[in-house]
């Protein structure tokens, strides 16, 4: 399996040929568990009535080191829960979930410290994950007071430049960064952690078209040259063919088809898949196969 679906996007090597090659290698062998969900469950309850949502609702999946893995599914479908509660930041559920072999469940506090960093999120809304009263350098600078040695490996200037931002961005604030800026830093802020899970969570969708292909074209890179495993959710079936290898589609918390990319949106087995296809943004690709 290629390392990278091009799909057509531009690639973002043009600019800075060897914007990654420095990223020192600390992944393991391609293919290598990095993250393991089994059979997790994860309900809200709502704190005023008491009422009980079950968001994600037996769900199995399986990412290696290199791999890109995409979850796709209509809107309340339990994407972000899932992805919130298989790196630890969100409501726990049951079921197990293995980080790089360690089960978040039974590793102390001290461990899952030492282990949260293995998996970075980057989310929908970049200046939403931005600390408004931060400027770039700041942020970067608290990130490595929080984590000296994970973070060490880099300064902020280099930093920068894998991500394809000037030096000068370094003294701006959220609000003076346009969006595909702001998910640069984002995206900058997780590399700096040396994650061996990125999990992007929408990554493009609040992006303005035109910086939408770009920053696809830095996710897939990074994984390709950091080698760090890639955890996608999208609407968007296009951006899904393009940068993941295999696809899990959700529907009301539960997933109802798992395979290759191409297995499931050339030939989708199951009802809902086939309606998602149909009414998904990305769905036009189908039609020039
Ligand atoms: N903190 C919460 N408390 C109560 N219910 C919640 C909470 N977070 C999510 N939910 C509910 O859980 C369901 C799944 O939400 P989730 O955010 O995981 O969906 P999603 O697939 O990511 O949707 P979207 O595509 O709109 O981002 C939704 O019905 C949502 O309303
Ligand atoms: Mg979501």
């Amino acid at each position: 399996m290629s390392d990278v679906v091009q799909n057509g996007m531009p690639g973002g090597d043009a600019r800075h040929p060897h914007a990654l090659e420095k990223t020192p290698a600390r992944t393991p062998d391609r293919g290598a568990p990095v993250l393991e969900v089994d059979d997790l469950v994860v309900e809200h309850r709502n704190r005023r009535t008491g009422e009980v949502f079950r968001a994600v609702d037996h769900v199995s999946l399986r990412i290696g080191a290199g791999e890109s893995v995409a979850v796709v599914g209509e809107s309340g479908s339990g994407k972000t829960t899932l992805a919130m509660a298989a790196t630890g930041l969100g409501t726990r559920g049951e079921g197990d979930i293995r980080l790089l072999g360690h089960s978040l469940s039974s590793v102390g506090r001290k461990q899952l410290r030492r282990l949260r960093p293995e998996a970075q999120v980057v989310f929908q809304d970049p200046h939403g994950s931005l600390d408004p009263r931060q400027s770039v350098r700041s942020g970067l600078r608290e990130l490595r007071s929080l984590q000296p040695e994970r973070t060490s490996w880099i300064e902020d200037t280099a930093l920068l430049e894998r991500v394809r931002l000037e030096p000068s961005i370094l003294d701006r604030y959220p609000h003076q960064l346009s969006g595909g800026q702001a998910q640069r830093v984002c995206i900058a802020r997780a590399l700096l952690m040396r994650p061996r899970l990125i999990v992007a969570d929408e990554p493009t969708s609040g992006l303005d078209v035109s910086v939408q292909a770009d920053v696809l074209a830095l996710l897939k890179e990074i994984r390709a040259t950091t080698g760090a495993a890639l955890l996608m959710i999208s609407h968007d079936l296009a951006v899904v063919r393009s940068v993941c290898d295999v696809v899990h589609v959700m529907y009301h918390g539960r997933v109802v088809e798992s395979g290759p990319c191409e297995t499931v949106f050339a030939r989708p087995q199951n009802d809902y898949t086939r309606e998602l296809l149909a009414a998904m943004p990305g769905a036009r690709w189908r039609s020039r196969q």
